[in-house]
């Protein structure tokens, strides 16, 4: 396993396309070994492809019950709203709140190329969420209010995203 240098915003990687995945072979398993030794090296909740800069339809995350794999993940069903703090390992140092459904429903395929059908609510809701934006080229920076978008840019205009990943937040 291989600890991948982090795509930074404003590069342009980060914001798509992407391209579903087909082929669950060697490659595959050792990208997504490559993905969690990146994400908790950093640390982080949740990593996506584009993220390392592979276009590829591919995110993994771990919400605190082991790290689970995503490829071709879809959102299928949406219930309730929730509001909370984010960042996001792309955009190191700056933490702004983001509305998100508070429950979602997704299919998606493992490593193997099965499908599969999650639901999660909560912070595990949110996480999801962030990466599946993640292959669709949103940042978290997109969803804020009106307000905290123009702070979230002055801050960015500013180099404060050289900023440090702070362990005890969620950096997604
Ligand atoms: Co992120």
């Amino acid at each position: 396993m291989a600890i991948l240098p982090i795509r930074i915003h404003p590069d342009p990687v980060l914001r798509g396309p992407t391209k579903e995945v087909h082929d669950f072979d060697a490659n595959l398993a050792r990208l997504l070994g490559d993905l969690e030794e990146t994400m908790r090296d950093a640390p982080g909740t949740g990593l996506a492809a584009p993220q390392v800069g592979i276009q590829r339809r591919i995110a993994i995350y771990d919400a605190g019950d082991g790290v689970l794999e995503l490829m071709n993940p879809k959102i299928v069903s949406r219930f309730g709203e929730q509001r909370g703090e984010e960042g996001c390992l792309s955009i190191p140092g700056i933490y702004f709140d983001v509305t998100r459904s508070f429950e979602v429903k997704i299919v998606a395929q493992d490593r193997h190329g099965d499908p599969f059908e999650l639901e999660a609510e909560e912070f595990e809701a949110v996480v999801i969420q962030h990466e599946i934006d993640h292959l669709e080229g949103v940042l978290f920076i997109d969803l804020l209010e009106p307000e905290d978008q123009k702070l979230a840019k002055k801050l960015i205009l500013e180099g404060l995203v050289t900023g440090s990943v702070l362990p005890n937040r969620a950096t997604i």
